[in-house]
């Protein structure tokens, strides 16, 4: 089979290590990919959001399977026109995924078929808004509808934080259309967990749980960013609490998406969490994890490639279950200076080579360009050192040890990724 990744970060280096390794494929490519990626499979030049340049390559080279990776290709609809053309690809269609494009259309979703989730209400109107916020005091949580690269929710401490919240988004339009419509929920206290399945809408296929770090500094402190960190599994999640979370989450949401008439095929996020009064739904994601998909993929040892095809031809009753690697794996992002602020790049990194070649280590790449024979950082999340051990703490320490070898200009990274689990 002929494949093609969408996207460029650490998760599409992470999903074409996994899918080269299948026994179906002849042939990877990644658009638009980055360095490391370019290292594994042949990587074309069209970005994730230009839909119909991408159907156009698909077309042209046979393409058998698509695989998307970020959010803003399935909200453009990207699944709907590959459908259209008779192109086979792996993910929800456009009205599945406002599941993560519009949190008003979630929430509400949530609210209808009884997903715990945090009490909420929808706003239109800036004064309004702030009424409200003045009525429940803080701390709240004030959250754009539309798509915000992963900056549109604030943890408001206090109700002069939370109005200016509202101001930014809706009066001073800082997300665009995004911030047009807002939610105001509740804050939850907890532990968070992140709870991936693949679902053909029949099926549902759980895959390893895994644990986020979304803060940038250690201990989560500093702002939040697309993710610091990972580890699988995350043993806040026990037997018991994915049951319920399969319950009274998953399925409850795939049912509940059947009965408006829409067919989720793809990967569903579950961002939850661990209440006193038992797990609840942050927010839905239409994709895969990043970087949970670089802790979770190194784990799995079913054929990825089969799993995805049998999920976009609504066949998932076809694959009885999943195989999962014992060990723990624990991935490790090194950030450019400055990330999730201004931040430079074009800096040259050392030492990749010297870290690849450790054994259960995996280096991903996700802001990396090649020039020649040399890496060089193109964004923010740089790399995702990847570790395998036979305990998180053999997995921690094997990872660290690869990082030590890896250096360039400004290099951040956090030094407590996984430690959580060990508490
Ligand atoms: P979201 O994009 O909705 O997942 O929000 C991003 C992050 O904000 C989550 O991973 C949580 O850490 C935090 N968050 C969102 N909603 C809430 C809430 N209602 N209570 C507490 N934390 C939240
Ligand atoms: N790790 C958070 C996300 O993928 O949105």
């Amino acid at each position: 089979m002929r494949i093609l990744v969408v996207g460029s970060g650490g998760r599409e280096h992470a999903l074409v290590w996994k899918i080269a390794q299948s026994r179906l494929v002849e042939k990877v490519f990644c658009a638009p990919g980055n360095g490391g990626i370019a290292h594994l499979v042949e990587c074309i030049d069209i970005k994730a959001d230009d839909v119909f340049g991408l159907l156009e390559f698909a077309r042209k080279e046979k393409i058998d399977l698509t695989v998307v990776g970020p959010e803003i290709a399935l909200s453009l609809g990207i699944v709907d026109e590959f459908i259209k053309a008779g192109l086979r690809i792996f993910g929800p269609n456009k009205k599945a995924a406002n599941l993560e494009a519009s949190k008003v259309f979630s929430k509400e979703l949530m609210a209808k078929y009884k997903v715990p989730t945090a009490d909420f209400k929808v706003f239109d109107h800036p004064e309004e808004a702030k009424k409200y916020i003045e009525k429940i005091g803080a701390p709240c949580v004030v959250k754009a509808d539309g798509l915000a690269a992963g900056k549109g929710v604030v943890m408001a401490k206090n109700i002069d934080e939370a109005k200016q919240a509202v101001t930014s988004m809706m009066q001073d339009k800082v997300f665009g259309d995004a911030g047009k419509k807002i939610i105001i929920e509740e804050c939850l206290v907890g532990h968070e967990a992140s709870i991936l399945v693949i679902t053909d809408s029949k099926q549902v296929l759980a895959l390893a749980s895994a644990q986020d770090h979304k803060r940038v500094f250690d201990h989560d402190q500093g702002l939040n960013t697309g993710g610091m960190g990972a580890y699988s599994p995350a043993a806040i999640v026990t037997a018991h609490i994915l049951v319920e979370v399969m319950e009274e989450i998953i399925y409850r949401t795939i049912d509940g998406l059947s009965r408006e008439g829409i067919d989720y095929r793809g990967v569903l996020y579950a961002g939850i969490m661990l209440t006193k009064d038992g797990p609840k739904c942050l927010e839905f994601n239409v994709r895969f994890g990043d970087p949970e998909t670089e802790a979770i993929l190194p784990r799995l040892k079913s054929d990825l490639v089969e799993v995805m095809l049998a999920a976009s031809r609504g066949e998932l009753v076809k694959v009885k279950n999943l195989s999962w690697d014992n060990r723990a794996c624990v991935c490790v992002v090194c950030t450019s200076g400055g990330y999730p602020g201004d931040y430079v790049k074009d800096k040259e990194i050392m030492g990749l080579h010297e870290a690849d070649k450790l054994k259960d280590i995996v280096v991903f790449h996700a802001g990396t360009k090649k020039v020649g024979d040399k890496i060089f950082t193109s964004g923010g999340r740089v790399l995702g050192v990847t570790g395998l051990g036979t305990t998180i703490e053999d997995a921690i320490s094997k990872t660290y040890k690869a990082i030590n070898k890896i250096s360039f200009e400004g290099m951040h990274f956090r030094r407590d990724i996984g430690s959580k689990a060990l508490r």
